[in-house]
């Protein structure tokens, strides 16, 4: 049997107190990673809760408040991490927000916001951390995209742009950086039952929400633990000829 193991690695992962970032954070403890730094703009009960979580399966948890498309928060978070463990195997790029806007009510306040929460940070984090795998030699690095990335969505006009944003980066980084060995994939959810899309959806009638579900193949939405395995396969060797790709994780859901 193969063994998924991520022993002795060092993650940097952003927007981890809760959701899908909490759901990826500790599948990578659950397989054995030895130190974790989480970016998060707030530390919360749910952040709180969290780090215990990932503290009780023996990982060394770094939790820094601050907004991931601030320049100045990830070169102190890589100096952070460099410090303490000398080195970051894997870096997670999964914080992000979207409004449910329209052409009429999306503002450019809403798109500068979305833009640098969504893709900004992707493209800092990219910037200071492939400078640390370079001189290492490796890494894996996993963007949160989307499946509006894809299809251009129904979340707002500045979301999917922001997240086919995350693709197009996601494949100049691979092509980039693969000779460094280092491998960059992009992840792109469906509709995935966190506090998000409950917020989301909290503003649409019933009959909209039930024609969004409609149009899920699978007929339900997924876990977040379920985009938390797709992002095991891309941090660990089981994907070690991977790279440049968007893996989907939609119950089938294409539009
Ligand atoms: N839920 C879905 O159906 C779905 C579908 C496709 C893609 N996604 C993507 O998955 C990712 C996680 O979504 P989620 O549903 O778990 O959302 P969520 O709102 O439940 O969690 C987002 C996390 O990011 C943090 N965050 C927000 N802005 C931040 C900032 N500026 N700096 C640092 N941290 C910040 C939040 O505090 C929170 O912990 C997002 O990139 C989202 O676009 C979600």
């Amino acid at each position: 049997m193969y063994n998924v193991s991520l022993e002795d690695k060092i993650v940097l992962i952003t927007g981890a107190a809760q959701g899908i970032g909490k759901s990826i954070a500790i599948k990578l403890a659950e397989a054995g990673c030895k130190g974790m730094a989480i970016i998060d703009i707030k530390k919360d009960a749910n952040g709180e809760q969290t780090q215990q979580e990932l503290e009780e399966f023996g990982v060394e948890v770094e939790f820094i408040v601050g907004d991931v498309s601030s320049e100045t928060v990830i070169q102190n978070a890589v100096k952070h991490c460099m410090d303490k463990w000398g080195k970051i195997d894997i870096l997670v790029n999964n914080a992000g927000i979207a409004f449910m806007d329209t052409l009429e009510t999306a503002t450019s306040e809403h798109w500068d916001l979305v833009l640098n929460v969504n893709l900004r940070s992707v493209f800092l984090t990219l910037k200071y951390v492939s400078a640390v795998m370079k001189e290492q030699g490796f890494g894996s690095i996993i963007n949160m995209s989307s499946i509006a990335g894809i299809t251009g969505g129904s979340t707002g006009p500045e979301y999917g742009a922001s997240k086919a944003g995350v693709i197009a980066l996601t494949k100049f980084a691979a092509k980039t950086l693969g000779p460094y060995g280092i491998r960059v994939n992009a992840v792109a959810p469906g509709t995935i039952e966190t506090d998000m899309i409950k917020r989301t959806y909290a503003t649409l009638d019933e009959e909209t929400v039930k024609k969004k579900l409609s149009k899920i193949p699978m007929q339900r939405m997924g876990d977040p633990s379920e985009v938390g395995k797709a992002v095991l396969f891309l941090a660990s060797d089981m994907s070690s000829y991977v790279s440049g790709d968007t893996l989907c994780v939609t119950g089938a859901r294409m539009d």
